[in-house]
C-alpha cells in the first residue's frame, strides 16, 4: 500500500525551501523584532520576494495557488522561527478569504494581484462588545443612494495599520442579528478609515493588533463581497478555512521549541553527563515530540478537507486549531522547563515562543468556542 500518512515530495521540497529561506532570513530577527515590538519588515521582504507573502491567491490572479496543505506548510515553518512573522501569510489568507469565497472575479482581480505583491489584507469581525458572540457586533451599515455607508468600530485586528485592505463585516439590521450582517472590503486609505493605538500584546509583539475605526466611510456597491444579510455565513465559512492556519501556527511554535529543548538537552551537562541521559528529561521530550507529530496529522488532514471542500470541515478545521494550540502550549511551557533558569530569560527563543503560543488558543476563536462549534458538528463514525 501506498504511505498514506506520508507527504507527496512536493510539499516535502516545499517545507525544505520554506526552513531553509525562514532560518536565513526571517529567523535572525525574531528576537528583535519581539524585543523592540516592531513589524518584521525583512519577513514581509523576503516572503514578497519569493512568492510565500500570499501563496494562497490562486494563479489567475498573481499568487502561487497554494492549496491549504501548502499553505499550511509555509506557515507551520515560519512560525517555527518567528510566530509574528507567521502572521503575515496566515492574516493575509484570513483576511482575503470572504473575498476568494463571496467575491466575484472583477473583485478578485482588483485586489488579489496587489495583496500578492505585498500591499497586505485584514480580517474585521471582532468588536470590543463581540468577541466570542461574533453575530452580535453593532458596525452599522447603512444604504446610501446606490451604495452604502459604513460606521463603527473593530477590536483586536491582526496587522491593522499596515495591511491595504480590510474584510468588514457589518450589520444592516440588528434586530435580524446574524441574517443582518453583511461583508465588504474596504481600503486603508478610504475617507473615514482610522486606527487605534497599537496594543500591548504579551506575545506576538511583531504584528500590530490594532482597533479599526469607521466613521462615515461611503463605499460603492461594488465594495459588497456578499449578499445582502449573508455576510455572518461568509465570515464563518472563512474561519472553516484558516483555523487550519492556526493549528499550523502553534505546530510550527511548538517545532521551534522542542528543536531547541532537544539540541539544549545534548549540550548541557550535568551531574557529569548531558541531561538528555536522564530518563526524566527524555520522557518529556518524547510527550513533546508525540504530541507534535498528532497535531500535524490532524491539521494535515484538515488542511485537505479544506481544499476538497468537504462536508466535515467545521468540526476538523476547529479540533485541529484547538488540538494543535493547547498542545503547543504544553509543549512550549516544557520547552523552558527543559531548559531550566536558561529558558525563563530571553537568551534562547522558547520564553518567546510561549507567549506567542499563548494567542494560538485565543484568536481565530477562542478554544471554549472551538469545542462549541466541534460540539455542533460532531462526525458521524
Ligand atoms: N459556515 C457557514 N455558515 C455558518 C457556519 C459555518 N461554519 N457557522 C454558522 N453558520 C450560519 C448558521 O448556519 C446560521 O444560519 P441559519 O440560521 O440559516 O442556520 C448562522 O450562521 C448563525 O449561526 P449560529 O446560530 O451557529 O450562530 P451563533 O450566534 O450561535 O454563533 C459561533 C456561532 C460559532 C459561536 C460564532 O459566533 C463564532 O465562531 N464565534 C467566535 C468568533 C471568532 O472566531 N472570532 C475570531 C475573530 S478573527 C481573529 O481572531 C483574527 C485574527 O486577528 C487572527
Amino acid at each position: 500500500m501506498e504511505n498514506l500518512f506520508d507527504l507527496p515530495a512536493e510539499y516535502k521540497e516545499l517545507r525544505t525551501s520554506v526552513r531553509a529561506l525562514a532560518e536565513k532570513e526571517i529567523a535572525p530577527f525574531a528576537q528583535a523584532v519581539d524585543e523592540e515590538h516592531r513589524f518584521p519588515l525583512e519577513a514581509k521582504n523576503a516572503l514578497v520576494k519569493n512568492g510565500l507573502y500570499a501563496a494562497h491567491v490562486p494563479t489567475e490572479f498573481g499568487g502561487d495557488g497554494a492549496d491549504a496543505l501548502a499553505a499550511v506548510l509555509i506557515i507551520e515553518e515560519v512560525a517555527r522561527v518567528c510566530g509574528s512573522s507567521s502572521l503575515l501569510p496566515a492574516v493575509n489568507k484570513l483576511g482575503s478569504m470572504p473575498l476568494i469565497l463571496g467575491g466575484n472575479d472583477e473583485q478578485k482581480k482588483r485586489w488579489l494581484p496587489r495583496l500578492v505583491k505585498g500591499e497586505g489584507f485584514s480580517y474585521c469581525l471582532s468588536e470590543s462588545e463581540a468577541g466570542s458572540d461574533a453575530s452580535a457586533l453593532r458596525t452599522k451599515v447603512e444604504r446610501s443612494g446606490d451604495g452604502w455607508v459604513l460606521n463603527g468600530s473593530k477590536k483586536w485586528i491582526t496587522n491593522a495599520g499596515e495591511s491595504e485592505f480590510y474584510s468588514v463585516i457589518a450589520q444592516g439590521d440588528p434586530k435580524l442579528r446574524s441574517k443582518g450582517i453583511t461583508a465588504f472590503i474596504v481600503e486603508k486609505s478610504d475617507p473615514g478609515v482610522s486606527f487605534g493605538a497599537p496594543e500591548k500584546k504579551m506575545g506576538m509583539r511583531g504584528s500590530p493588533t490594532r482597533e479599526v475605526y469607521f466613521d462615515n466611510v461611503e463605499l460603492s456597491d461594488d465594495r459588497r463581497i456578499s449578499e445582502v444579510g449573508e455576510g455572518f455565513a461568509l465570515a464563518m465559512n472563512t474561519l472553516d478555512h484558516t483555523r487550519i492556519t492556526i493549528a499550523a501556527q502553534a505546530i510550527g511554535l511548538a517545532q521551534g521549541a522542542f528543536d531547541v529543548a532537544t539540541k539544549y538537552a545534548h549540550e548541557r551537562h550535568q551531574f557529569g553527563k548531558p541531561i538528555f541521559d536522564f530518563q526524566a528529561i527524555q520522557f518529556i521530550l518524547a510527550d513533546m515530540a508525540m504530541n507534535i507529530e498528532a497535531a500535524r496529522l490532524l491539521t494535515y488532514s484538515a488542511a485537505i478537507k479544506s481544499e476538497n471542500n468537504e462536508k466535515d470541515l467545521t468540526f476538523f478545521s476547529a479540533a485541529s486549531k484547538c488540538f494543535a494550540s493547547d498542545m503547543a502550549m504544553k509543549v512550549t511551557q516544557d520547552a523552558i522547563q527543559v531548559l531550566g533558569g536558561y529558558g525563563y530569560v530571553s537568551d534562547y527563543p522558547v520564553e518567546r515562543m510561549m507567549r506567542d503560543t499563548k494567542l494560538t488558543q485565543i484568536y481565530e476563536g477562542t478554544n471554549q468556542i472551538q469545542r462549541i462549534v466541534m460540539a455542533r458538528n460532531l462526525p458521524n463514525a
